[in-house]
């Protein structure tokens, strides 16, 4: 009698087993199934939704390196002293690293994938080739090269922008002096007057002022390196291989030395909005820079 009640049990457990067994299967295949069909409808080489039509939007943002510590996701504070060489070469070494990417060629191990796509582009040169991107040679930026430490030393640092990548945005430059915005400053205008007609003219511009009347003491004199701007020629950007964004390097020449200074760049084109608010077309950032 205890050995069929035993039998009978383990029966049941194992029916239940089956049970599971069979339901969890059904669940898996249906569940890829439907990824199968999802996966259908992707391109891995570009967005489904772009420009207007996707959550980024069309209206690119700017970026600026070296970043503070990753420990303090929230500060944005460029501090350091120049006569220290720890403090200097930290900053020197963030930015390296993060223009490792630029430097790296060919294709073998170690190297960057696409590398060896990259040309030297110009405002004067044709179209570019199926695989073809242009090259971003950083280490032309003179003063602000890795062998100078990116001129922390002499406090008068740089600091590298960039536009974020939209794929297929092209910039409407302003390339003439016709409707140039009321609040674009009058050195940027300047600029731009220089170059007209020129194509040199075709670039999103970019500015970098003090926030606050201080502010717009303290910073000093501004210089943009190689350009001042993101040549036209860079885009769209459209994921190929070895694509870099191009970078303009800002070199503070006398910031007022142990204050902090409150700075705004801003990226000018026909198709970049401002709102300082909501941190679109623009980048803020604040600098200090100790001696002693
Ligand atoms: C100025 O930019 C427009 C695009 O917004 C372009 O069609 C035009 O050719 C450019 N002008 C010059 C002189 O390059």
């Amino acid at each position: 009698m205890v050995v069929v009640v035993a039998i009978r049990a383990d029966l049941a457990q194992a029916k239940i087993l089956l049970f599971y067994v069979i339901f969890y299967a059904v669940l898996i295949g249906f569940f890829a199934g439907l990824l199968a069909v999802f996966y259908q409808t992707l391109d891995m080489k570009m967005p489904k939704w772009q420009l207007d039509s996707s959550l980024i939007g069309a209206n690119p943002g700017l970026g600026f390196r070296p970043m503070p510590d990753t420990a303090n996701v929230e500060s944005t504070l460029i501090y350091y002293r120049a006569n220290d060489k720890g403090s200097v070469l930290k900053w020197a070494q963030a930015i390296d690293t993060y223009l490792d990417q630029y430097r790296k060629k060919g294709s073998g191990s170690g190297e960057a994938h696409g590398a060896e796509n990259r040309v030297a582009c110009g405002p004067n040169s044709g179209s570019l080739g199926e695989k073809q991107v242009c090259d971003v040679p950083v280490d032309d930026f003179h003063p602000c090269t890795p062998n100078n430490q990116y001129n922390y030393e002499q406090g008068a640092p740089c600091v590298f922008l960039k536009l974020n990548k939209i794929f297929n945005w092209k910039p409407k430059p302003y390339n003439t002096t016709e409707d140039l915005p009321s609040n674009m400053p009058d050195d940027l205008k300047q600029h731009i007057k220089m170059n007209a007609g020129k194509p040199e003219a075709n670039a999103v511009w970019v500015s970098c002022e003090g926030e606050n009347p201080a502010d717009k003491e303290n910073i000093g004199p501004v210089q943009y390196i190689p350009r001042r701007g993101f040549p036209s020629y860079y885009y769209p950007f459209t994921n190929k291989e070895g694509y870099l964004s191009p970078l303009v390097a800002v070199l503070f020449e006398r910031p007022r030395t142990g204050v902090l200074i409150n700075i705004e760049c801003k990226a000018w084109a026909k198709n970049i909005f401002y709102d300082r608010y909501e941190r679109r077309g623009c980048v803020h950032f604040e600098l200090m820079v100790d001696r002693g």
